[in-house]
């Protein structure tokens, strides 16, 4: 029997490794069932790999992607990457989400944990859902949202892939339904998504606050001094038309903090030690990170669409 113990007060649980056995050797049924019903498992005590995160992701994975933005480990086609470059917050977000390839697990895995800080966050968006006030609900309910960003001709290429063209990427696009989009001259593609910010998990078919509308509300504000200048307040405004209602009228500040509100109170968090693996439901979880300052902390991560 493994021995598991709650993490934080979310379903997250953590795994402990038994005798020193490899991650390789756990029963897939078994970690599948968990993983169902616990939305977030991390792996303890296993000491795994990078390479280890991608074979034991085989196990339960049909397709993996990659995210655009980050630098890619070993080969092009292991689709294993380092978290996001840079030492900032970043905000609490599903991998993916304003777009239409949303995968259906966020692995990470730990090479070097930073000295201080750095730890990843995650929260239960079943959880956000429930304790949001029913104006917002209602609100997010009658209305959906719209995310718009220019995607930039290298980033899209390491989304899509090597060789893809403009007419694959029109292709792609054309056959998915609520994606709007403008190829640039430059073969940039200014892209807007529109969906809901509640989505139904993967298991269980519950309703989740499972979105980015946070990170694209505020993601320009990392550098900024919490001290709210005029200048900034400007930046407010104009960053938070990255994302809108679908009819174009602002998501107010106002609902935007209660919702960090209710998410402040259920903040879950991973300290990493060196070898954790953790595997997330991206239809369930948001996560995120703390900013931490040290150039050693290694983060691989790996995004894949289940088998079943
Ligand atoms: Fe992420």
């Amino acid at each position: 029997m493994l021995k598991i113990e709650s993490l934080g007060t979310s379903t997250a649980r953590i795994v402990y490794s038994k005798d020193d056995q490899s991650i390789l050797s756990l029963p897939t049924h078994e970690v599948l069932e968990m993983f169902k019903s616990f939305g977030l498992l991390l792996f303890r005590g296993f000491g795994v790999t990078y390479e280890q995160m991608k074979e034991f992701s085989k196990k339960f994975s049909s397709k993996f992607v990659r995210d655009p933005y980050r630098q890619i480990v070993g080969s092009f086609d292991d689709f294993v990457q380092l978290v996001d470059n840079g030492m900032d917050e970043v905000l609490p977000h599903c991998e993916n989400s304003a777009s239409p390839f949303r995968p259906d697990v966020v692995w990470f895995c730990c090479g070097v944990p930073a000295a201080q800080d750095g730890e990843t966050l995650f929260w239960d968006g079943v959880r956000v859902w429930e304790q949001l006030g029913e104006p917002v609900k209602q609100l997010f309910i009658s209305k959906r949202v719209k995310f718009k960003y220019n995607f930039d001709a290298e980033h899209w290429k390491l989304f899509f892939g090597a060789g893809t063209t403009i007419a694959d990427v029109k292709q792609t696009l054309n056959n998915i339904k609520d994606v709007d989009y403008q190829i640039q001259e430059d073969e940039s593609i200014y892209f807007e998504y529109t969906c809901s910010v509640v989505v139904k998990t993967k298991f269980g078919n519950q309703d989740a606050f499972g979105n980015s509308i946070i990170l694209y509300y505020q993601e320009p504000l990392y550098d900024q001094e919490p001290e709210v200048s005029e200048e900034v307040k400007s930046h407010i405004t104009e960053n938070s038309e990255r994302v809108s209602f679908e009819d174009g009228s602002p998501i107010s500040h106002a609902v935007i903090d209660e919702i960090k509100g209710v998410m402040d109170k259920l903040t879950g968090v991973i300290s990493w030690q060196p070898g954790d693996l953790v595997m997330i439901d991206n239809s369930k979880f948001l996560h995120g990170r703390r900013a931490f300052q040290d150039e050693q902390r290694q983060i691989y991560t790996h995004l894949s669409y289940l088998t079943s």
